[in-house]
């Protein structure tokens, strides 16, 4: 299927990577950090170039969020994954409540549920269908995903707590940065960089909030429970506030992450913001036009801003399409998630994918199918 398709050529994107992580990283970041040899890759994390990029990032990340005080932002190694288990050994005291609607978020689910000594809640919804978080009683931490990579399912509101025992913890791997969010509510917002902050993965990004410090450190100090050394929470905070990390970084992730957020801080947070909606109204306006396509995700409400999930006719096998893509390199790992076994494409929507490629995308799948309904016809 689609094999005689020739690209157009004045249609080929400037850039095919479209997947969802690792993302694109523009080509002036790779550039920028070959002009720091030989000060900054190959030297001591714990000498002041590279602090200073840390601090760089952790101040960046301060006034792109727009922190309230208080707040921490706690970098280590290992990315969200490492991070899921961290949460339930040092951050959960009793029990946690799971809102799950994805493959992310019922794994981070399933990491906690393997721990012993806690209780876990999974609350769950279909694939492709949305669900906002809310208090469960006797659960002291909630946990939500801001966006589901697996479904492009985002949330669209959060609880204002009532305990004030109970913390807000939020995966927003791949919407941080172009979903607002009001931190105010949440207690641990978190992520890997290679979404929409363009760098590399095995990292993680924890903004910890006043009450979430406490609890860590609460945990900490409880004698009875084991946690090993690499996952406590206390390592990492201690030498976050020394523009450090409890182990070796790569130094190459966190030099592209504080490109991507001085970037970002150029425009700030809302524009950031409304051109990603910008692009989501393209995409999904699109697949709703097109008599072959649909938005996986049907309540509007829920439709990510970062990650679009769209399917197409059966008649058409999306691997051929892939394929075509990809050798003729448009467009990269645009594929459904694997497990939902759909067929269904997945669009990065992060701040580097442009509107002007997102649209020349859409205009050759477009091409596409209907080259292939009309040679059916021949
Ligand atoms: C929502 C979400 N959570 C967690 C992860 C896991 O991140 P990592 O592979 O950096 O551990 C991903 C990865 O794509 C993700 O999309």
């Amino acid at each position: 299927m689609f094999e005689n398709f020739k690209v157009p050529q004045d249609l080929l994107p400037s850039d095919p990577r479209f997947g969802v992580g690792p993302s694109l990283i523009p080509r002036k970041s790779v550039m920028a950090l070959a002009e720091t040899v030989p000060h900054l890759l190959g030297t001591s994390h714990r000498k002041m170039p590279v602090r200073s990029l840390v601090r760089e990032v952790q101040e960046g990340l301060k006034n792109y969020f727009r922190l309230p005080p208080g707040y921490e932002v706690v970098l280590g190694n290992g990315g969200a994954t490492f991070l899921w288990d961290m949460i339930g050994l040092g951050l959960v005291e009793k029990s946690s409540v799971h809102f799950i609607c994805g493959e992310f978020s019922d794994k981070w689910y399933r990491s906690h549920s393997l721990i012993p000594w806690i209780k876990t809640t999974p609350v769950r919804i279909d694939y492709g269908k949305g669900i906002n978080p809310y208090e469960e009683p006797l659960h002291d931490v909630i946990c939500c995903t801001l966006n589901e990579t697996s479904t492009g399912v985002k949330m669209s509101l959060l609880p204002d707590l009532k305990d004030p025992h109970t913390l807000l913890a939020m995966d927003a791997t791949s919407g941080a940065g172009q979903m607002k969010v009001d931190f105010n509510k949440v207690d641990l917002y978190y992520f890997s960089p290679q979404k929409v902050f363009a760098s590399e993965g095995g990292f993680y990004v924890a903004i910890l909030s006043p009450k979430a410090l406490e609890r860590a450190k609460k945990i900490h100090l409880d004698q009875k429970r084991f946690v090993p050394e690499s996952m406590k929470w206390m390592n990492a905070i201690e030498n976050s506030k020394n523009n450090q990390t409890y182990n070796t970084p790569a130094v190459s992730t966190i030099f592209f992450l504080n490109e991507q957020i001085k970037l970002m801080n150029e425009l700030g947070e809302e524009k950031v913001i409304s051109g990603a909606k910008k692009k989501a109204e393209l995409i999904y306006r699109w697949a709703e036009e097109n008599p072959y396509l649909s938005p996986f995700v049907k309540e509007e409400e829920f439709r990510s801003e970062a990650v679009a999930t769209i399917d197409i006719d059966d008649q058409f096998k999306v691997d051929d399409l892939l394929q075509v893509l990809r050798d003729q390199e448009v467009a990269y790992d645009i594929d459904g998630y694997r497990k939902l076994n759909r067929n269904q494409l997945r669009i990065s929507l992060f701040h580097n994918v442009s509107y002007e490629d997102l649209l020349k995308l859409t205009k050759i799948i477009t091409l596409m199918l209907e080259s292939e309904v009309s040679s059916r016809k021949n």
